[in-house]
């Protein structure tokens, strides 16, 4: 990795094209700020700022014309990330691939799949946990069933797919497979039917892994053979099975007999706003908040990423009376820095402080009236597709919003500015997504709001 000659090089192709940083900006979409950081390396605490895969992947196609394939690689290298083949003939469809990409295997065809899927966001003060979680992982003995629980926003499935993409560069597990228990799956290839996808259950888990792990002729199966077919798959060799938002599985507790009889040597991996602390047999590690030091190091990397830069020269006092407010919930300090784009930072704070008493749940739903106040029509009408269109490209929301054009890529614009929106890696284009946290509130208070009386 060499982030110094990535940004050089972003900076020369951006400048051969007469891009200005705005405007290259709006094209991926990220703040403007961010493309300067990436420009100049920019380094924090002895941590330098590094370019998500999703965006080195944007940009590769952004500036296609203007490279060749050994560009491309030597330009991913430098951010750290290695483009899949499938990713490489995308971009250069006519171009043959170098025989050492093309004799890759399906094993490592399958993990880059699953790794250009998942979201990649620096995490802070977690260092420890996931080390733990790691040992727990890698050792090839009981506990099979090893649990995240947490409220929501604390950061469940950051640390999962952390973990995920951890282990992926070691050969501990034959294959990787990740199931979301909620319909907005990071595998949904096409959002708008991502909704008619059933709820979880021993069966649709059953086809969602055989597909993910490499057998779907089994899935013309019947049900029987299914199950059977599976049984041997994961009682053969070590597969990591991770079930994201267990709890909104229907009675989850009866999935949990089949869980124990898939597993060893497979190792499942659950993540849930529940705790399973009463089931013997699970590991279960509880997700704390972040410390202060760790959420001030979130906020001033927020704050610097997303151009909050009133926030960004807020001082120390300021920062902590975010956090005495807040706590350490991620998710919550990074839509409160989003709305200090918005809004004056004095102001963002008075809120705050008539928030103090509240519980998480009600905080966030504070926040989220804050940020909503904030949004101009384009953004609101945005925002409300959203449960509809989790996981969808430009082309889905387009085809629900009366937005089309620069309107449209505007408001997605403001709505990653206010950490509303969340733009996911994909091996084509960008995806996006709203928090469960953030549909909640659509469905539950704006939708109350706006229905009629
Ligand atoms: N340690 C961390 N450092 C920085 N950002 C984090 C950290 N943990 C989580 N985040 C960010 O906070 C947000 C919420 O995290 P995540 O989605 O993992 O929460 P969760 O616990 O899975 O929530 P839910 O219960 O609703 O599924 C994400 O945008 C994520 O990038
Ligand atoms: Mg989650």
């Amino acid at each position: 990795m060499n982030l110094p000659e990535f940004g050089q090089k972003l900076r020369e192709l951006r400048t051969s094209r007469g891009l200005s940083q705005a405007a290259l900006a709006r094209q991926l979409p990220v703040s403007a700020d961010l493309i300067s950081i990436w420009e100049r390396a920019y380094q924090h605490r002895g941590r330098t700022w590094r370019p998500d895969r999703a965006a080195v992947v944007r940009l590769i196609e952004i500036f296609a014309d203007s490279l060749d394939m050994t560009d491309v690689q030597r330009w991913t290298a430098q951010a750290g990330y290695r483009l899949g083949q499938t990713e490489l003939q995308k971009i250069f469809p006519t171009l043959t691939v170098p025989s050492d990409l093309s004799s890759r295997t399906p094993e490592t065809t399958a993990r880059s799949t699953l790794l250009a899927m998942l979201p990649d966001t620096h995490l802070f003060g977690i260092g420890r946990e996931r080390q733990q979680l790691r040992l727990v992982l890698e050792q090839a003995s009981a506990p099979w069933l090893v649990a995240i629980d947490g409220i929501g926003g604390i950061g469940k499935s950051s640390l999962a797919a952390a973990l995920v993409r951890e282990l992926a560069s070691t050969d501990r597990f034959h294959r990787i497979a990740w199931t979301s228990a909620k319909q907005e799956e990071f595998f949904s290839r096409s959002g708008l039917e991502a909704l008619q996808r059933p709820a979880l259950d021993a069966v649709t888990l059953t086809d969602s892994l055989l597909e993910q792990l490499g057998e779907p002729l089994l899935l013309t199966r019947s049900p029987a053979e299914k199950q059977a077919g599976l049984f041997a798959l994961l009682k053969k060799l070590p597969y990591l099975v991770v079930i994201d938002n267990l709890e909104t599985v229907i009675d989850y507790q009866t999935l949990l007999p089949a869980l124990r009889q898939w597993a060893n040597p497979t190792k499942f991996l659950l993540t849930s706003r529940h705790t399973l602390h009463a089931y013997d047999d699970i590991y279960c590690f509880s997700l704390k908040e972040l410390s202060q030091s760790d959420a001030l190091a979130l906020l001033s990397y927020e704050a610097e990423i997303r151009g909050a830069t009133a926030l960004a020269s807020a001082t120390p006092a300021q920062l902590a009376s975010i956090y005495e407010v807040v706590g350490g919930n991620p998710l919550a300090l990074k839509l409160v820095v989003g709305q200090t784009r918005v809004l004056p930072l004095t102001q963002v704070l008075d809120n705050l402080r008539e928030a103090r008493s509240k519980k998480i749940e009600d905080l966030y739903t504070y926040i989220y009236w804050q940020a909503w106040h904030a949004l101009d029509e384009a953004g609101r009408q945005t925002l409300l597709v959203m449960p509809l269109a989790q996981g969808g490209t430009l082309t889905h929301i387009a085809a629900l919003t009366d937005l089309h054009g620069t309107d449209l890529t505007q408001a997605l614009e403001e709505l990653v500015t206010l950490s509303l929106l969340e733009v996911s890696a994909d091996l084509e284009q960008p995806r996006y997504r709203i928090h469960r946290l953030t549909e909640t509130f659509l469905l539950n208070e704006v939708a109350k709001w706006q229905a009629p009386p």
